[in-house]
């Protein structure tokens, strides 16, 4: 009489069982992770050139694990960054207010009191503290009174050092491409035993370069030595003032208009041709620390000078080179400046306005710049090309658009003459703005650090993440699937053997 009830039942419940079983596993996935069981954190990474500020997020019941912060919301700050508030203090304070709103609405309100909350200001804060120290003292103090102000948990709001500035550059990138733990098969935190990945920074008053070495650093203030999940590496790192990308087209300019002064017009050859511009010398060129050095005595600060473009790549590629010193190493070997470098080492992971240099570079030119060689061949393309031509392919406004020739041969040579990268290293080097879904810059690695998010030691127990057990239970439900479905068969044939026999 065929298959009894005693024999298929049980199995088939559990084939419902398990169906349902994976039903509710995958349907509810995303509401697991509800904002009411996150962590939030601020930064505000006050540039010098614009604030932007970011909010992350983390799992609430998972502070000391790694590869769970994630960015959350973002936004950029109107008007120029706090250094340009110099002469009026309050206003840079002010200037923050519309995105601590947005962060009072985009955080849930019962979290407020525990969301730590900090501001780093980087080179354009350094060079003001450099020129006048009060200034920069008071524009710290009403941004932290205004931090001070909300309900956040405020930890602090300070000038980073450059070295600060490239070492957490480089936690971000290699936290975010987990390349210090990762979340392995069911629910085991491990160390990937990748290599970690060095980071270019690209900013507007200064640029980093950090990486790892096993080399001997032979200048102290280049070593960083850090811990996180009980392994040491060991950094080199250093920041330059001055060659981030408006310090170092302010110097650029400071040096034609020095060869040329009293001069009311000067020729750059970086400014594509049919573009020209009226600067200040007091305004805009020579106001910076950085400017000082080819100031020309008695020189009229209130005296316009007419910046005539004439978009020749060889004279522009020559008068780039001249910003940077290549002699005087009192080291084995040096980058740049007497700087001393160790071998470059590894992949590297290039942000900021590197990201966008190479994004027009190759928007305006669609070619490949994997070699030293092509990528001359792209910037010398770029400086042949009309302002207008550059504003209708990439859209984008004639005050960035007129710097490109001379941005891009700055990286040209920063990359490759002032770090050493060749052939082999420079393609290894990937331009990101983004990494997992966060912006790449020290903004994160700077909270991981404050918020001790990244321990020195490896925690000994590592609590699973929701998709760790998830996997399994997943797993296994299909697993019971096929084994019931088995046992359905085997039971069916004997049905049908012994039917035969009757
Ligand atoms: C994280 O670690 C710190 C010290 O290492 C400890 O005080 C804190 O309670 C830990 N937090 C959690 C959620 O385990
Ligand atoms: C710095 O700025 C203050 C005003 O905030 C001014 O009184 C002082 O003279 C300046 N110092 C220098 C060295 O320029």
């Amino acid at each position: 009489m065929g298959l009894r009830c005693s024999q298929t039942v049980p199995t088939v419940v559990l084939i419902v069982v398990a169906v349902v079983g994976i039903l509710l596993l995958v349907l509810p996935a995303k509401e697991m992770a509800l904002p009411p069981e996150n962590m939030y954190g601020i930064v505000l990474d006050a540039g010098s050139s614009h604030t932007s500020m970011y909010i992350y997020k983390w799992p609430a019941d998972k502070q000391n694990n790694t590869g769970i912060v994630t960015q959350h919301d973002e936004c950029n700050v109107k008007g120029g960054g706090i250094s340009s508030y110099a002469d009026n203090p309050s206003g840079a304070a002010k200037s923050l207010e519309k995105c601590l709103e947005q962060a009072l609405t985009h955080i849930p309100k019962f979290r407020h009191h525990q969301t730590p909350l900090c501001l780093g200001a980087t080179a354009g804060m350094r060079l003001l503290s450099i020129t006048n120290a009060s200034k920069s003292q008071r524009v710290m103090k009403e941004v932290e009174n205004k931090l001070q102000s909300y309900p956040f948990k405020f930890k602090e709001s300070i000038i980073l050092s450059g070295q600060a500035e490239g070492v957490f550059g480089w936690v971000t990138v290699n936290y975010l491409l987990e390349n210090f733990v990762k979340y392995g098969f069911v629910g085991h935190w491990m160390n990937p035993g990748r290599d970690t990945i060095g980071a270019l920074d690209l900013g507007g008053a200064s640029t980093q370069i950090t990486f790892e070495t096993s080399e001997k650093v032979e200048n102290k203030s280049n070593t960083m030595e850090l811990k996180l999940f009980g392994k040491t590496y060991r950094l080199y790192t250093q920041s330059f003032l001055c060659y981030g990308q408006d310090q170092y087209l302010r110097k650029l300019l400071a040096h034609l208009i020095k060869d040329n002064y009293p001069n009311s017009t000067v020729f750059h050859p970086c400014y594509p041709k049919q573009f020209n511009e009226y600067v200040i010398l007091g305004k805009d060129v020579f106001d910076s620390p950085c400017t000082v050095d080819s100031k020309p005595d008695k020189i009229d600060l209130e005296m316009n000078v007419n910046v005539v473009g004439t978009g020749d790549y060889q004279n522009c590629l020559k008068n780039v080179k001249k910003i940077f010193s290549f002699e005087n190493c009192k080291y084995s070997k040096c980058s740049f400046n007497g700087v001393f470098q160790p071998s470059l080492r590894g992949r590297f992971m290039a942000f900021s306005a590197f990201y966008f240099t190479h994004k027009y570079i190759s928007t305006l030119t669609n070619m490949d710049m994997t070699s030293p060689n092509q990528t001359a061949k792209a910037v010398r393309h770029v400086c042949n090309m009309s302002i207008s031509e550059m504003t209708t392919k990439t859209k984008q406004d004639e005050k960035y658009m007129k710097n490109v020739c001379a941005v891009s041969n700055f990286v040209q040579v920063l990359l490759t003459q002032g770090y050493h990268f060749n052939e082999v290293s420079l393609p290894s080097i990937s331009f990101e703005k983004k990494a997992g879904g966060a912006s790449v810059g020290w903004a994160l690695g700077y909270m991981l650090n404050l918020t001790n998010l990244v321990p020195a030691e490896n925690p000994v127990v590592m609590k699973a993440l929701p998709i760790g057990p998830w996997k399994g239970i997943l797993f296994l439900s299909i697993i019971l699937i096929f084994f019931a479905l088995g046992y359905l068969l085997f039971v069916y044939r004997k049905a049908k053997a012994n039917e035969g026999m009757v």
